[in-house]
């Protein structure tokens, strides 16, 4: 099976943080959103990755490489501009070839990784599967309608939805889809929307399956979300204290202590916050 990650597009619900740099490589708890996308395809067992890249290809190129640093093989695919998410896929085609795959938005983090989703899809083999999650605000999100618990109905960021049920940003898909994407039209925002793409999967009668995941997920498009994403990592960080702690030294909340020796080495690493605390009351 292959991955499509999706790191194109501009992170314009992101300036000033954006004007700079691709919103998929904005740092939370220290790295990048893409790297947690990338390490949850690894885990899953997936080697093969397309990487879809836009304006910011050069900077998510430096940060990426090759792939090997997570044991991946990465190709990069141009796309011209954002034409949607179901453009990106249809772009891959040669890449992803007749095989299953997943398409993973690179600015989506899912706290308990993607492989149990992974393991369904390649047993049960359904046409697509898609991941739902509960969320307060659906009109920001792709939402979905179930009846007697299957997936009748799809709308994209619906001005009523129809329910809680927003669709995460990870997608499998057999070859299937292709047949789709090519009668697909642009949608109100002018792309080729994945959720038409699996709305037309169900018009054909086609097997969609669903899962509602119940760890969080964060879509980080907006300020808000990047902060909230940031506090959830922290919050998944286990205290560890290497170091010494004063007698008249408190620790609040969750602190990581490195050993003196290792501090500098510490600094540098991606995934680890180190707080020296010194704070006598
Ligand atoms: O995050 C989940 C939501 O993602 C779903 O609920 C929606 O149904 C789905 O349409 C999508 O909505 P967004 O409006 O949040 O997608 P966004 O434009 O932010 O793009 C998601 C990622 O895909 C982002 O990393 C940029 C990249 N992208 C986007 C487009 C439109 C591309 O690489 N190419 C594109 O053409």
């Amino acid at each position: 099976m292959k991955a499509l990650i999706l790191a194109g597009g501009k992170g314009t619900r992101l300036r000033p943080i954006t004007h700079t740099f691709a919103k998929q490589l904005v740092p939370i708890a220290n790295k990048p959103i893409l790297f947690y996308g990338l390490e949850a395809v690894a885990q899953a067992g997936i080697t093969e990755v397309g990487m879809i890249v836009g304006d910011t290809r050069e900077e998510i190129r430096a940060a990426v490489g090759d792939g090997a640093r997570w044991g991946l093989r990465v190709t990069y695919i141009p796309q011209e501009a954002p034409l949607g998410l179901a453009h990106a896929v249809k772009i891959a085609k040669d890449f992803l070839s007749n095989d299953q795959f997943v398409v993973y938005l690179g600015d989506n983090l899912i706290k308990d990784g993607i492989t149990p989703f992974i393991k369904g899809f390649i047993q049960r083999r359904p046409n697509a599967q898609i991941l739902l999650a509960k969320v307060p605000h659906p009109e920001r999100f792709g939402v979905a309608e179930l009846v007697e618990g299957r997936v009748v109905h799809l709308d994209e960021k619906p001005l009523h939805p129809k329910s809680e049920l927003a669709l995460v940003g990870v997608y499998l898909f057999d070859s299937t889809v292709f047949e789709i994407l090519g009668d697909l039209k642009p949608s109100w925002r002018g792309e080729l929307e994945i959720t038409d793409a699996i709305q037309g999967l169900i018009d054909r009668g086609y097997e969609v399956r669903h899962y509602v995941i119940s760890g969080w997920w964060k879509d980080t498009g907006r300020l808000e979300d990047l902060l909230e994403a940031n506090r959830l990592v922290l919050e998944t960080l286990t205290t560890s204290n290497a170091g010494q702690v004063a007698p008249d030294v408190r620790l609040e909340g969750k602190v990581i202590i490195d050993g003196f020796e290792g501090f500098t080495e510490s600094r540098d690493r991606s995934s680890v916050n180190v707080l020296r605390s010194k704070n006598p009351q």
